[in-house]
């Protein structure tokens, strides 16, 4: 009989992120392709994990269509080289995406139908720009469901500014500088390289190179410098470049396995699944999403934003990351939020981007055994927030360090 288990996040891995775009890296790679580059960079690390027992294998696109089409978990499990046996489904949350093809695959082994599974996304904003290829149903405005500004997101970024006024650009201005700088600082201290699986990539002119750092970085990146930028979202806006996620790139996978996988296969998992939760608000402001998300996956796992020691937040705007720590009463610049920057600098693919903040909590727990709890919260397009807290195994009881 299959029983209830513990779900943990044994390993995750990524592609570097590129920008999108005809200047980008990427340009002319498929996006399957980048999911396939993280899948055997991942299989590879995870030798010892027999491929042919692997449940099922999901991947999120938000644009599901094209090279982002045709069930992306079946055809990247076939394109990797996993056993034909080996099934696969696609999965669709917007930035969720990633994030739910963890959720859908740990609920699979927490009820004990699956031992291993695969869950990750990609996102190709430069072949499928944001929004491309969406038909929205008229009645959405016709009926005044939601305001037409609803479905770009830089626009309500601007609103959660007017809902707020106390959190002012001045601050989002600061939280995109430090994103920058600390991202910075993490590359030079080899934080991030370890989990980036490097693609071979071809230029506009037909020569091979390799991609192994994400692109779009801006380490020189002064207040002074984005106070002058541009408000693309709204004339005299609030929200600039420098503090919004820029268009990338990327594919994002991870193994999740049960507590019997990891005794069979003699795994060491690199976290334990404590809760999740989604939660819906008004489209209009979506980037509020995370609150509600992450107030209702505390419940379920009785902890208080307290017990958080790291978080990986997503940085989809800055203003809509500081709307969430303002909330809760956490500093801008909290030593315990995005220690190594995030995708204001790393970049949001889409639908990748949930797993990039697993791999990135990952690492930073091995470091840190005073540390046991961390969340990984996103916001979602449409008005969705997601949060998945875990566990730290590292973790020795010690005293939180000051
Ligand atoms: C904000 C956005 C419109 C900017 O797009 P873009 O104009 O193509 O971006 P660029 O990289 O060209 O930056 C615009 C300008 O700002 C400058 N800039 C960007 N970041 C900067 C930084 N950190 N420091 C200094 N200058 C910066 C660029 O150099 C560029 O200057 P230029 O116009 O003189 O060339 C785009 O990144 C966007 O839509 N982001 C949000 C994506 C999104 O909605 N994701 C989903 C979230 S839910």
């Amino acid at each position: 009989m299959a029983e209830m288990t513990d779900v943990f996040f044994v390993d995750g891995m990524r592609t570097p992120f590129g920008r999108a775009g005809e200047k980008g890296m990427y340009w002319n790679t498929r996006a399957d392709d980048l999911v396939v580059k993280a899948i055997i960079g991942l299989m590879e690390r995870n030798g010892d994990v027999p491929k042919d027992r692997i449940d099922d294998v999901a991947i999120a696109a938000t644009s599901q269509t094209g090279d982002q089409g045709l069930t992306l978990g079946r055809t990247a499990a076939i394109l990797a080289g996993l056993p034909m046996t080996v099934p696969g489904l696609a999965i669709e949350r917007m930035c969720a995406g990633a994030m739910t093809s963890v959720t859908t695959m740990g609920a699979s082994i927490g009820v004990g139908m699956y031992d291993l599974a695969l869950a990750g996304g990609v996102e190709h904003m430069g072949r499928h720009p944001i929004g491309g290829n969406v038909d929205p149903n008229p009645r959405f405005v016709a009926e005044k469901l939601v305001d037409p500004g609803a479905l770009n997101m830089g626009v309500t970024a601007e609103r959660i500014h007017d809902r707020f006024p106390h959190l002012t650009k001045e601050r989002a201005d600061r939280f995109g500088v430090a994103s920058q700088h600390k991202v910075q600082a993490a590359y030079d201290a080899s934080k991030i390289q370890p989990d980036l699986v490097p693609v071979a990539v071809k230029n506009a002119e037909g020569a091979w190179g390799l991609a192994t750092e994400d692109e779009g970085r801006r380490p020189e990146t002064t207040l002074e410098g984005l106070a002058t930028l541009k408000t693309p979202f709204r004339p005299h806006g609030r929200v600039t470049a420098g503090t919004s996620s820029p268009l990338t790139d990327g594919a994002t996978i991870s193994l999740l396995a049960g507590g019997d996988a990891v005794k069979e296969f003699g795994l060491a998992p690199k976290m334990r699944m404590v809760s999740f939760a989604f939660a819906g608000v008004e489209p209009e402001i979506m980037g509020i999403g995370p609150i509600p998300s992450t107030e209702k996956a505390l419940k379920k796992a009785g902890l208080t934003i307290d017990d958080i020691g790291l978080f990986e937040l997503n940085e989809a705007f800055a203003i809509q990351v500081i709307s969430l720590l303002d909330h809760f009463g956490i500093a801008d610049d909290d030593p315990r939020v995005n220690p190594w920057g995030g995708a204001i600098a790393l970049g949001h693919p889409l639908a990748a981007s949930g797993v990039r903040l697993m791999i990135q909590l990952a690492a930073q727990f091995a470091e840190r055994p005073d540390v046991r709890y961390g969340l990984t919260a996103m916001c979602v397009g449409l008005g969705q927030g997601g949060s998945v807290i875990w566990e730290n195994p590292f973790f020795d009881g010690k005293k939180k360090r000051k």
